[in-house]
């Protein structure tokens, strides 16, 4: 897209060092950090008109005193912009993003996104690092708790929602800021769950499963797309010119701006892709536009610029003249970035002293913080023990029970845990009875893995006191209550960035705390905190009650409490799968056809393992995808369709459903639909999810739920390649199928012909 007339008659009074100076970018190092600048010399690089953009400051004064610094550095006025990792919450902490997609609810994430915008803004950033799209199928990777889960329907409805949230309808009111779609692309299918590890995929998933969120994002305005570390099939991303230039610029319609993961460009060179100065010129060329940390813009681009970049060996030959368009290309959208923000009408519009003391933690913003909680926490089982029953004696047992440390989860770099609600003080505030608490274990009892988890701040305090006094702890409160409430799971650095395990079971000295408990015959709930799905066959044989709480930030405590309480009803639905045990992952809803077990004769060459029961379906996990219980019941009628034969490309098939509360509470459902297309091209999976809606009922009350489909929803990607992928669609039969999760469901048939 060509320039405003305002940044083409920038860049034509800009040096070539000016512009190349726009195109890098740096961390203001306020918060934490996950690897080593380049350069701590920020104020240098400012001096010298050396900074297009800083991310990773705390405060309104930090952004105006480094935005000074930028102004007087530039010859032409040109200010920074500010960025910050607003993941899930800027100060107001919500639930994960992995738990946010268990909400079911695009209105939630706009709004979410929206409090977050409000945030951040007020504190002078004016672009964020979110939404994280990676479609995440394999939980021993770690930053699937980023991720908004395993299905490419649902991440891209939360992906439109997070980008309308976070950008608003003006960019230039002081209260929005520019998203940033990431990471382009593929990370989540890193190979073995093993965080930066590559990714193979075939063309179809590539573009038809991993590239859909970012589809959906830029299709709803996200402002900027980050890279990702992975190369797939065997490509680096930084350096991946077709998906960059050909499928998200040209496809996907993409004209913003696409900035490098932290050191991204440089780590081409470790990727075997040559020296510094040949990776920042393939980096270029391929349209990451800005560097972040690395500096290798910075330091090649002047050189290249001058002479090309001609790797005869590597069959690079890049003129000169083509690296100095890609240079004002990329400049330019930086330009065009600053301009459409208003920054250049006034560089501190973000900056507001006000806003800043007063939207904070402000009430609404917890109030949203705590209604999210019983959006996306997950009941996974219930034998009736829940809702608690007021004036019960409860005994809380856990480590985390009464603990602030563990609360935000990962990658809330400007969340503060002492602003958070442990579940004990939440639950002192919305239960009658007496409540005690002890600690019963520790979380994890391994030394180096406890030093590993306090890499950002000590969560993981191991006691003096031995195992087996801890448990007779526990074991004594529970017996001297009705109800143990058991607080286990995950530290809060378990899962997230370079957070990858072998094992997706509770950690030994909690299991070993959870089987000590059921063997009381005491009635137990289990609140099981997370940042991934876990393997929780064991602990849902021996329990009452699960709740799968993820971690559930500022308001847990809260908005556990509430759930626990029965003050709400739980209405998260599983946004990826629970494997049984680890072997078993990757886990998804969408397995695809297979030969085997062929019908009837060869029962005995079946598709699973060995050592899992036939209850547990091989390919989708023990707990399936959309899977979630509520305090009540609903029955669903056999779904109908409006006409059982189309015809034509403009033709709409409407399903619809009847969903009725038949237990004694108003309750909240999830009405999911999945469609299957079981003569294809190619194999296909056995369903798509293709539409949700969540709705309230009362007691007794019915409502129907309508879902209409056009074409495009029943066309799939295919392609030889990743860049030749087309949508198609086949005529035929196609099944509708509706219901309460991805397993359970029922089905209608339609034919739809040419
Ligand atoms: C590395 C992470 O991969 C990315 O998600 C994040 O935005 C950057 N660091 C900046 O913090």
């Amino acid at each position: 897209m060509p320039h405003s007339d305002f940044v083409a008659a920038l860049l034509q009074r800009m040096t070539l060092a000016e512009k190349i100076g726009q195109l890098n970018l740096l961390s203001a190092g306020e918060g934490p950090e996950t690897g080593s600048p380049a350069t701590r010399n920020i104020e240098g690089r400012l001096a010298a008109g050396q900074l297009g953009g800083l991310f990773g400051t705390k405060s309104v004064a930090s952004v105006r005193a480094w935005q000074e610094i930028a102004l007087k550095g530039s010859a032409h006025g040109i200010p920074l912009f500010f960025a910050e990792d607003v993941i899930h919450g800027h100060r107001t902490i919500f639930p994960l993003p992995i738990a946010l997609g268990c909400a079911f609810n695009p209105q939630l994430w706009h709004d979410v996104a929206r409090v977050a915008a409000i945030e951040a803004s007020a504190e002078g950033i004016n672009h964020v690092y979110a939404p994280m799209v990676d479609i995440a199928r394999d939980p021993r990777w770690g930053r699937i708790a980023e991720s908004p889960g395993e299905d490419p329907f649902l991440a891209a409805r939360y992906a439109e929602a997070m980008v309308r949230g976070f950008e608003g309808d003006d960019p230039r009111a002081p209260d929005t800021v520019v998203s940033c779609l990431k990471h382009f692309l593929a990370y989540g299918a890193a190979v073995g769950g093993r965080d930066y590890d590559n990714a193979s995929l075939s063309p179809e998933e590539a573009i038809g499963v991993y590239a859909e969120p970012f589809r959906a994002g830029v299709a709803a305005g996200a402002g900027s797309v980050m890279g990702s570390f992975n190369a797939l099939n065997k490509r680096p991303m930084h350096a991946h010119r077709a998906l960059i230039r050909g499928w998200l610029r040209g496809t996907a319609g993409f004209d913003g701006l696409m900035v490098a993961d932290y050191t991204g460009i440089m780590e081409l060179a470790a990727h075997g892709l040559g020296d510094r100065e040949t990776v920042a010129g393939l980096a270029l060329l391929a349209g990451i536009d800005m560097d972040m940390i690395g500096e290798d813009y910075l330091n090649h681009l002047p050189k290249l610029a001058e002479e090309g970049l001609s790797r005869p060996e590597s069959g690079i030959d890049i003129p000169a003249a083509d690296i100095r368009a890609a240079i004002d290309e990329a400049c330019g959208r930086v330009l065009a970035l600053k301009e459409r923000i208003g920054l250049f009408e006034d560089p501190y519009r973000y900056c507001d002293d006000e806003r800043a003391a007063s939207l904070p933690l402000s009430p609404p913003h917890r109030r949203l913080a705590r209604a999210a909680i019983a959006e996306s926490a997950v009941l996974l089982k219930n034998n009736g023990i829940l809702p608690l029953a007021p004036g019960a004696r409860v005994a809380m047992v856990g480590a985390q029970a009464d603990d602030q440390t563990n609360l935000l989860g990962t990658w809330a770099v400007s969340g503060d845990h002492r602003q958070a609600v442990t579940l004990l003080e939440g639950l002192h505030a919305g239960h009658t009875g007496p409540i005690t608490c002890v600690k019963g274990a520790d979380i994890v009892d391994d030394r180096i893995l406890a030093d590993r988890l306090n890499v950002h701040g000590q969560t993981v305090f191991l006691d003096t006191r031995s195992a087996a006094v801890m448990l007779d702890e526990a074991v004594d409160a529970a017996r001297a209550a009705d109800v143990t409430v058991a607080v286990v799971g995950e530290a809060k650095e378990h899962s997230g960035e370079c957070s990858s395990v072998t094992d997706l079971g509770l950690p030994a000295p909690q299991k070993r705390l959870v089987e000590a408990l059921a063997a009381t015959g005491m009635p137990l709930v289990l609140v099981v905190k997370g940042g991934r799905p876990l393997a929780l066959e064991p602990e849902l044989a021996l329990a009452d009650a699960v709740l799968f709480a993820w971690f559930a930030g500022t308001e847990a405590g809260h908005g556990i409490a509430d759930i626990l309480t029965g003050k709400v009803d739980p209405s998260g639905r599983l946004s990826a799968a629970f494997p049984a045990r680890t072997g078993q992952v990757p886990v998804h809803h969408q397995a695809e056809a297979t030969g085997r077990p062929y019908p009837g004769r060869f029962e005995k060459f079946k598709t699973g393992y060995l050592d899992l029961p036939d209850t547990v379906a091989p390919a989708t996990g023990l707990l399936p995808f959309g899977f979630g219980l509520s305090y009540t019941t609903f029955a669903y009628s056999k779904p109908s369709v409006d006409a059982d034969r189309l015809k034509g490309v403009d033709a709409t098939a409407t399903v619809r459903v009847t969903v009725t509360n038949t237990g004694a509470r108003t309750g909240t459902e999830v009405v999911q639909l999945y469609v299957s297309d079981p003569v294809a091209r190619i194999t296909r999976p056995m369903q798509e999810l293709k539409g949700f809606e969540k709705i309230t009922l009362a007691p007794g009350e019915a409502r129907e739920v309508a879902f209409t489909l056009n074409r495009r929803d029943l066309s799939y990607a295919m392609g030889e390649t990743m860049t030749s992928v087309e949508w198609v669609w086949d005529p035929g039969t196609f099944v509708l199928k509706v219901g309460p999760n991805s397993r359970d469901l029922q089905s209608a048939q339609i034919v739809w012909d040419a």
